[in-house]
Parts: C-alpha cells; structure tokens; sequence
C-alpha cells in the first residue's frame, strides 16, 4: 500500500476542535483524543498525546487558535495581551523542539499584523493553523524527494536505520526520516528499515513500527544497544533521523540516543543525515551547547507498566534528548534540498536578503 494512499494524519482540525491520534496508545490501540480548549492542548503536548518537533508546532498552532477562540473581549489591545498569555502557556510544555516556538511566534506575528477586528484576527488564525498543518505535509514529502537524491547509490535496494520516530505521526503526515524512507520504499530503493526501540519511551518500537506495518515498509525492530553490531554485520547502508532543533552551525538536538548512533556509524563509514524541515533550525544559536535540553519524569526510566524495575535508592537522570554535533553529519535534508552542516549559513543568508 502506497504511503500516498494510507497517510497517517496527528492533528486534524475538524468540527470546531482539533483530533489527535493517541500517542500513548499506538500500537494496540488507534484512538482519538478530542481537544477543545487550549489548555487541554498544552496538556496533550506536555504529556505527549501529541509529539515530534512538527506534529508539536502544528498542535500549538491550532492550542492558539483554540485560546483565541477562547478571549472574550472585542478590544484589540486586551485581545493580544490574553493571547500572549496563550503563547506563554503553550511554550511552556516542552523546551527543546524549536518547532514548537517557530509555530506559536508565527501565530502571533499573524495577530498583530492582522489589521480588523477581534473576530476577523480569530478567523485569521484559524486559517494560518491550518496553512501550518498543510505546508508542513507539503514539506516532509519535499524532504523525502531530496533525501533520494543524497542516499548510498550501492547497493540497490537499501537497509537504512532510523532512532526513535519522526514519522507521519511526528509530523503533519509522511514524516520527515521517515519520509526518506517512504521515498525510498515508493522508489524501489529500500530493502528494510531498521527501527531502534528508542529507550525509555520506545517511539521507536511502538510507533516507527506501526507506521511500517500500516504501509507494509518491511521493519526490523532492535534495541538501542544492538546498533553497533547491526552496523559491524554491514547490515546498515545509511542511518536517516529527524531533528529536534538545529543550531546555526549543523549540531543537531534529536531524541536521546542519536549522537552515541551518530559516533558508531562513523566508526563504521555509514553516511549519517539529519532530514528536517528549515523551521526546526534555529538560527539565532550559534552552535548545539546553546540547544535547551528536556528533562523528564524519572518513571520513564524505572517503570515499565506497573513494575518498577530498580531498587529503592537509586537516583535518575532523564534527558529526552541529546545534541550530535555537525561533523558527524553527512548531510541535512531539508524541503528546500540536502545541505551539509556548513551550508547552512547560506540558506540564513538567502532568508535574510
Ligand atoms: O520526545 P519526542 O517523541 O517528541 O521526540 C521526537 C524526536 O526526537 C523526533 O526525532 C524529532 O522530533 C523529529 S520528528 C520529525
């Protein structure tokens, strides 16, 4: 089944509210949460109903609407300070993917340029969620096009491995590693995908291989540890991973898990690329030391279910994700083609003139 014909869709704005596929139950069970209220958003991206740096953009962007939607006022002054309000709850719920930030200042750059009324800047923002959601769907099938054109010409058909899940699902739909993939699978161009399971939250386990599995993507799932073997068995041709924010210079924050990904498949000469829209570089850090990293709740750790996996007296660190730095990267694919880290400085200056 083509991924064109079986898109996986997160966020859908339909009926007044926003639908978003339940992260937290995938794989056995594909239901929809409803969102009304902004604060439900916040909520629903803080606890990671909805996750993955573009999903979190495009959900914060209709939070903002929603919040919007919310202001009982027809002054425009007391309007935009309440909204900021919104922002400011919105920005709270997870630090590290720009996306996020990139979504909620679009929002309200369009509030304050939008000369008319309360009820018009509400409209306005309706329709700008939903361009948001609609250009990011555009953007990850542009970054599986270009990934084509950067990944290993031998052999043909390709194994390539991927770390947690910037699928579909992370995204507005089709994903942006896993547009790479589906890209390559649509092509004739992939053999397998190997999927890291993705401690302590298994993305890697429960949703990288259900999307697979939804579009018959042939996958093979293995812990975290098991990479450097994979790789020493010359079973990886390429390693493809999505991007939590870019720094100025090409380092790259992703899930926890990827520099270590990074640094084994260079030990090993397999081409490592970063596949991520330009929204998730942030061009106003000089490099990744600057990147704010995620802590989260310890029982992510030592909880599996119900079981507590760990005596008592045991302390807990829990960064959600880590920063590769540029050298280890052979490539970022990007909707407007595949750069390397160095480049980057170009495309700040075309954006800037
Ligand atoms: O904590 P998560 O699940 O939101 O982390 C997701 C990732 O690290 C993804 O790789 C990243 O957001 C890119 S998604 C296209």
């Amino acid at each position: 089944m083509s991924s064109l014909t079986n898109p996986v869709y997160p966020v859908i704005w339909h009926n007044d509210s926003v639908s978003l596929i339940d992260q937290t139950r995938l794989p056995n069970e594909y239901a929809f949460v409803e969102i009304h209220r902004s604060e439900d958003m916040a909520r629903a991206i803080k606890t990671m109903i909805v996750r993955g740096a573009p999903a979190i953009g495009v959900a914060a962007a209709y939070g903002m609407y929603l919040g919007a939607r919310e202001i009982e006022t027809d002054n425009r002054d007391e309007f935009l300070e309440s909204l900021e309000k919104v922002a400011q709850m919105l920005r709270s719920t997870r630090p590290t993917a720009v996306n996020l930030f990139w979504a909620i200042s679009r929002m309200m750059k369009t509030a304050y340029e939008t000369l008319g009324t309360v009820q018009e800047i509400k409209q306005i923002l309706l329709e700008t969620a939903q361009i948001i959601n609609s250009e990011d769907l555009q953007t990850c099938q542009e970054i599986g096009n270009h990934g084509l054109t950067v990944l290993p010409s031998t052999p043909e058909k390709l194994t390539i491995l991927t770390h947690c899940n910037a699928g579909g699902l992370a995204t507005a739909g089709y994903g942006t590693a896993l547009g790479v993939v589906r890209s390559a699978f649509r092509e004739g161009r992939l053999a397998r995908v190997f999927a890291d399971e993705t401690r302590p939250r298994l993305q890697g386990a429960k949703l990288t291989s259900w999307e697979c599995v939804q579009e018959g993507i042939p996958v093979t799932v293995i812990t975290d540890s098991m990479a450097a073997h994979c790789m020493k068995q010359n079973l990886i041709h390429a390693v493809v991973v999505g991007a939590d924010r870019i720094a100025a210079n090409g380092d790259t924050a992703n899930k926890i898990g990827t520099y270590s990904l990074a640094l084994i498949a260079k030990a090993h000469q397999i081409p490592f690329f970063v596949a991520a829209p330009l929204s998730t570089i942030d061009f106003s850090l000089h490099d990744g030391t600057q990147i704010p990293i995620e802590e989260r709740n310890p029982e992510e750790i030592y909880k599996v279910g119900d079981t507590i996996l760990t005596p008592a007296g045991v302390e807990f660190y829990n960064p959600a994700f880590d920063v590769t730095p540029a050298e280890l990267i052979a490539a970022i694919i990007t909707e407007h083609g595949a750069f390397v880290p160095k480049e980057l400085k170009t495309i700040q200056e075309k954006q800037m003139a």
